[in-house]
């Protein structure tokens, strides 16, 4: 049995190292993430928010494994082991790289830049199939099928698949991303800042097409934003974040309500376009 919860996160904490004047000056340590518990449980809308620099992206590498931590995170009951802090904190190859593929065929995620996201000189069929031919996911034939289902998903059209990523508008391009995201049918995606960089219309769309996504699919979200409003329109629980630790978590009603002008967060409802 793997529980209720699809994430777990105890006692998680992360710094940064940096070295000031080349190789021999000082290391400075900064600590980013000062011990997190968080649980997630399958197939909920999880909304992360907090001021900028707080720690959210941080807290969200952690969870996909691309930086060393403290503590423990299990995904989907599984504790997940942790990347080698001698690599730059990136996983190795061997027995990590097959630890990164199992994790990934779990978690996905969906960044606030979605022109950074995608290779500029393949075409959309290439890199929507691009992750079930990394994990060896069904003949040629099934995958495009796959790409075509995935496509209409998304509200793009299949004859999307022979065009090329700038012929596209950021809109668009994050819809790719998402369908991407979502080739490996994971059971949990992290969506950092994803309606962040999008114009106030777009984004709107892109935090519906969530919301349908999440009914058709029934995947677990982690959606991560300095917009309260964002969140509030599409999470069903809300932990707030401040200076790495997390300050309050509940459902968005009451998130939401108790919500002031002090907690730095941006609570223009314009940012989000939904009022
Ligand atoms: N690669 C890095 N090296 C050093 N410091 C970093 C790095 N990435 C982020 N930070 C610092 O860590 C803190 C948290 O950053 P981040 O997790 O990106 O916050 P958020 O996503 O909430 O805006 C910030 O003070 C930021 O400057
Ligand atoms: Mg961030």
């Amino acid at each position: 049995m793997s529980g209720p919860f699809i994430l777990r996160a105890e006692g998680l904490s992360a710094s940064y190292t940096s070295r000031a004047h080349g190789i021999f000056g000082k290391k400075t340590i900064k600590p980013v993430l000062d011990s997190i518990n968080l649980e997630i449980r399958k197939g909920e809308i999880f909304g992360l928010v907090g001021p900028s620099g707080c720690g959210k992206t941080t807290l969200g590498r952690c969870i996909l494994g691309l930086i060393n931590y403290e503590g423990n995170i299990l995904i989907d009951g599984t504790a997940q082991g942790r990347p080698s802090p001698g690599r730059r904190g990136f996983i190795p190859r061997g027995a990590g790289h097959a630890a990164r593929r199992e994790r990934a065929l779990k978690v996905q995620a969906v960044f606030q830049d979605p022109a950074a996201s995608l290779n500029p000189v393949k075409r959309i069929g290439w890199i929507m199939e691009e992750p079930l031919v990394i994990h060896r996911r069904g003949a040629k034939g099934e995958r495009i099928k796959r790409v075509d289902e995935m496509l209409e998903l998304v509200g793009l059209d299949p004859s999307y698949k022979t065009r090329r990523v700038n012929e596209l508008s950021s809109g668009q391009k994050q819809r790719v991303c998402i369908g991407r995201a979502l080739m490996l049918k994971p059971k949990l995606i992290i969506a950092d800042e994803a309606v962040s960089a999008l114009d106030v219309s777009v984004g709107a769309q892109i935090l519906n097409l969530f919301r349908e996504l999440h009914e058709t699919l029934g995947m677990a979200l982690l959606f991560i934003s300095h917009n309260i409003d964002a969140v509030y329109y599409l999470c069903d629980r809300i932990a707030v974040m401040d200076q790495g630790r997390i300050v309050k978590t509940g459902t968005a009603g009451e998130i939401y309500a108790g919500y002031g002008p002090d907690a730095g967060v941006s609570a223009s409802a314009d940012d989000a376009g939904l009022r």
